[in-house]
């Protein structure tokens, strides 16, 4: 569909906290989108983006109410709709009572973006049961509970031509970790790698109905989950040593990617992995080696 046959995509997006105000194109209107861990980092800046796209937005979070709730009201500054809702992704029950909710009081979905995620780091001699299962439950379990959940509306409802061109869009919040390596995180890194192959198996399953499913490979982004790796002098100049592009990624990066993922602007990306990592995938201690 044309912007001009539809007149609210092309809105102005209302100034948020002080930054000036810019015109977002409105490329999500009358969408609608839950977002896993959205109450900080990466999951924050994606809702907000996506209101400011015209989405309404499901806060998905499962501890502190106080940051959710102040993300639902960021996003609302897009002039949308959005709440807060608690639930432990790797819980088939919670995820499944959370995305019943969202169908009822948004009517549907259109779009989500898979993004819960933590570390548990530990060498691998000394790694619990305890430290593994929590990671794999909530990084990998729980994108395939929410995943589910979500192609089973968008097989249900189909495509609305007025709202988008396909019948849905899944979103896998993976890492730079499902090519890289990691000593000291093989949960972590392992539970990236069964992302990379649970995104693609899914996106050649669905694409027939029409549903798109891709993932966003983040860098270093400047996140809780991440902070001593930047917030020290010493450290953020280790860490570009990492990072051929020269700077750290900041979480409205990854937010524009998932923005253009989640729209028709990007209507035939079809099972594939974008990386927004500054080049930290390009092996840079080869740039003077080797
Ligand atoms: C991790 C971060 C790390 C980055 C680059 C991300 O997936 O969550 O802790 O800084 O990868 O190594």
């Amino acid at each position: 569909m044309s912007e001009a046959s539809n007149p609210s995509r092309t809105a102005p997006t209302p100034a948020s906290s002080g930054a000036p105000a810019v015109s977002v194109p409105r490329t999500l209107a009358g969408q609608k989108a839950l977002v896993t861990g959205a109450n900080s980092g990466i999951g924050r800046a994606v809702a907000i983006a996506l209101g400011q796209a015209g989405a309404d937005v499901v806060v998905n979070y499962v501890v502190g109410d106080d940051a959710a709730q102040s993300v639902v009201e960021e996003v609302r500054r897009g002039g949308v709709r959005a709440f807060a809702h608690q639930a432990d992704v790797s819980s088939e029950e919670q995820v499944e009572a959370m995305f019943a909710r969202a169908c009822t009081e948004l009517g549907t979905l259109d779009i989500l973006v898979n993004n819960a995620g933590l570390q548990r780091d530990a060498p691998f001699a000394t790694m619990t049961l305890a430290q593994w299962n929590t990671v794999i439950g909530i990084n990998l379990t729980g994108q395939f509970l929410c995943a589910r959940a979500a192609i089973r509306e968008f097989l249900r409802r189909g495509v609305v031509p007025s709202v988008s061109c396909a019948a849905g869009k899944i979103i896998c919040m993976s890492s730079v970790h499902q090519e890289i390596p990691w000593a000291g995180h093989p949960n972590y890194a392992s539970s990236k790698g069964g992302i990379k192959m649970m995104m693609e198996s899914l996106a050649q399953e669905v694409a027939p109905h029409h549903i798109r499913v891709n993932s966003i490979a983040p860098g270093a982004i400047r996140t809780p989950i991440n902070t001593a790796a930047w917030n020290t002098p010493q450290a953020y100049t280790r860490l570009m040593t990492l990072v051929p592009y020269g700077r750290i990624g900041e979480p409205e990066d990854i937010a524009r990617a998932a923005v253009w993922l989640a729209s028709d602007q990007s209507d035939y990306v079809v099972g594939t992995t974008l990386f927004v990592d500054g080049g930290m995938t390009l092996y840079p201690g080869f740039a003077t080696g080797g």
